[in-house]
């Protein structure tokens, strides 16, 4: 398998499928439209809804099947860097190589744009061809892990967790509850969602949860790594605002070379969590190992 053209190819299915479900002209105020066109088409990797993907996948089914719901993952992980970009948050003006929403829209633009994205993840999952293939309790039970895996004590919760700890010092307990809560939440929710829609049972949902959960905590360090390391051209967004904002990252706390290993670490743990799966799991086991070697 060649991961990268595995990862374009994907990609593209994915941003032909945002495009529908984005609202169409005429069918929402223009400039909230843009808003959320602007952000969701400034680029990024859409590694959630390929993850979604490649977890339905790796229960033998199709990626087609989980398509909305790997799209409602991409819309609230938009929703969430619009917010987090916002001059409260962690005040930056780049993000996916283009000026942030914020900067071309106005705050009160980008909040509005990132709370419809937010409820539009939800219109998507349950209001779509998968119901057609679906039972009800699961879709419901998708909702479910999506929105906790968003919420207050997910995504949310680690946002603002992060942002508590802002010049604070801070142990390692609290560290790693920031990056898998604010991070790591949300691939596991994205997993999970691909997983059940695929009709995981427990001992499945579980080991991709252990993917899940190690995969966010190696992508939020190399994040941090590159936040240090990395070219601001490449990265989309601007080096050094870890640094500028006095968070709390891995490299702050434990150096740059130990915060490597430890991503290193929990690369081996995800993929020791998938030692249950046959050669179908082999596109998570890739995209895993791809975290050590990221330049964006
Ligand atoms: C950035 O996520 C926010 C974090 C959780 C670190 P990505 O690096 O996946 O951003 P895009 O979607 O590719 O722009
Ligand atoms: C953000 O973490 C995680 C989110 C939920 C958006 P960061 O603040 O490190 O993400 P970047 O570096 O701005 O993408
Ligand atoms: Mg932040
Ligand atoms: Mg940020
Ligand atoms: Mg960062």
């Amino acid at each position: 398998m060649q991961l990268l053209t595995y990862l374009e190819e994907r990609k593209k299915l994915i941003d032909e499928e945002l495009d529908q479900y984005l609202p169409q002209h005429g069918h929402a105020p223009e400039r909230l439209r843009e808003a959320m066109r602007h952000s969701v088409f400034a680029g990024g990797k859409r590694l959630r809804p390929i993850l979604t993907m490649a977890a339905s996948e790796a229960m033998g089914k199709g990626k087609e099947l989980v398509l909305p719901a790997a799209c409602a993952l991409e819309f609230i992980h938009t929703y969430s860097l619009i917010h987090d970009d916002l001059p409260a948050m962690d005040d930056d003006d780049l993000r996916r190589g283009k000026p942030t929403c914020h900067k071309v829209y106005g705050e009160a633009t980008a909040i509005l744009a990132g709370d419809a994205l937010l409820t539009l993840a939800f219109e998507v999952i349950s209001n779509n061809r998968m119901i057609a293939h679906i039972s009800g309790d699961t879709i419901a039970e998708v909702v479910r892990i999506v929105a906790s895996g968003a919420g207050a004590a997910g995504m949310v919760g680690g946002q603002i967790a992060d942002l508590e700890a802002e010049g604070q010092p801070v142990d390692a307990e609290t560290m790693l509850y920031i990056h898998s809560r604010k991070t790591g939440a949300l691939f596991q929710a994205a997993l999970g969602a691909g997983a059940l829609l695929a009709g995981a049972d427990e001992s499945a949902l579980s080991a991709f949860k252990r993917y899940g959960d190690q995969f966010g905590l190696a992508f939020q360090i190399t994040d941090d790594i590159l936040d240090v390391e990395g070219d601001t051209e490449l990265i989309g967004k601007p080096a050094g605002s870890d640094e500028k904002n006095a968070k709390a990252t891995y490299p702050s706390i434990y150096g740059l070379e130990q915060s490597y290993r430890m991503a290193e670490e929990s690369v081996a743990q995800a993929v020791d969590a998938l030692r249950v799966f046959p050669e179908r799991a082999e596109p998570l086991r890739q995209i895993a190992r791809y975290l050590l070697t990221r330049s964006f």
